[in-house]
């Protein structure tokens, strides 16, 4: 059973406002920005501890070819250009764009790392070598994994939640489901929500423009739900589609992120620009754009 079943509380007017509103008195002038190029060099360009919640989705390793797994996808819709990292060098590469991380993350902050299996071994090296804290090793399990026939079908990934201080790590335990609201089958709501394996679907943007890898807002959605507030500021260094900044538009945190593939930024600043959650190829594409921005979509 996914979490789809469970029926969320309506949070439409967020209880934490004493923090919200320190917050909305006065924003730096680089946040809700996007930028194009290396996230190693761009967040040298962010101060020491300013970042409230980092949610990542960094390259796996894993000689990924933009347009050859993308299922029933017309290639002519998806971007070209995916930036991935040569295997030997991702363990060098993974130290260098954590530790800037880990400098820009406030020490109430915390931060989501999602992971494929092959490279696992890297990132948690990385993660000791920054003496970052592992707070949960959670699982996404989505559908349709690629078909496979002389091994398993991988249906999961790995997302590293993580902190630098485990004492000030801001959590939210009661945000989506009161402590006595309860599942279908009448057990806690709110402790099925926090067991670590997550059951989300992937997207499929029919007809749109997309990326060939993105996270499903439900996912972004549930980690900016436990682990941060609106007015906190959230980064993503590797945006791709831009997903985790857009979700934080839609959730009224502000955002900030960087992407080195030209057509992927573009892709994500139109989105940010535009309010659109997808960008229709052309004006006769049969599924309609999504708002939302808005409240009621
Ligand atoms: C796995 S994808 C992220 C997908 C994203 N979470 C989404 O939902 O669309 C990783 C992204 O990191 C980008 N990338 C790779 N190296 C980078 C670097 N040094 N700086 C910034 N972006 C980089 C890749 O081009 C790719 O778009």
């Amino acid at each position: 059973m996914g979490h789809g079943n469970l029926k969320m509380k309506k949070n439409n007017s967020d209880a934490r406002t004493l923090g919200e509103k320190a917050k909305a008195a006065k924003p730096p002038e680089w946040i809700d920005t996007i930028k194009q190029g290396d996230c190693i060099e761009l967040m040298s360009e962010i101060p020491d501890q300013c970042i409230d919640l980092i949610v990542t989705d960094p390259p796996f390793a894993i000689d990924f070819k933009a347009t050859r797994h993308n299922y029933n996808r017309k290639g002519s819709r998806v971007l070209q250009g995916y930036n991935e990292i040569e295997g030997r060098d991702y363990l060098a590469f993974t130290l260098d764009w954590l530790s800037a991380a880990t400098r820009v993350l406030k020490e109430s902050g915390s931060m989501y790392i999602f992971s494929g299996w092959n490279h696992l071994k890297d990132l948690l090296i990385a993660i000791d070598l920054c003496e970052l804290t592992t707070v949960n090793h959670l699982i996404w399990k989505y559908q349709f994994g690629v078909v496979t026939k002389r091994k398993y079908v991988t249906s999961h990934y790995h997302c590293l939640f993580l902190c630098k201080n485990d004492k000030k790590r801001q959590f939210y335990p009661y945000f989506r489901f009161d402590k006595d609201a309860k599942t279908e089958n009448g057990g806690s709501a709110h402790y099925r929500d926090k067991e670590d394996v997550w059951e989300i679907k992937r997207e499929y943007w029919q007809g749109a423009v997309k990326t060939p890898t993105k996270l499903p807002a439900a996912l972004i959605e549930k980690i900016l739900d436990y682990s941060s507030q609106k007015g906190d500021i959230v980064l993503d260094p590797f945006l791709g589609s831009g997903q985790v900044a857009v979700v934080s538009k839609m959730k009224e945190r502000h955002y900030i992120g960087f992407e080195i593939v030209p057509a992927y930024y573009e892709f994500a600043r139109d989105r940010l620009a535009s309010g659109k959650y997808l960008i229709q190829k052309t004006e006769t594409e049969e599924e309609p754009g999504l708002n939302l921005f808005c409240e009621e979509a």
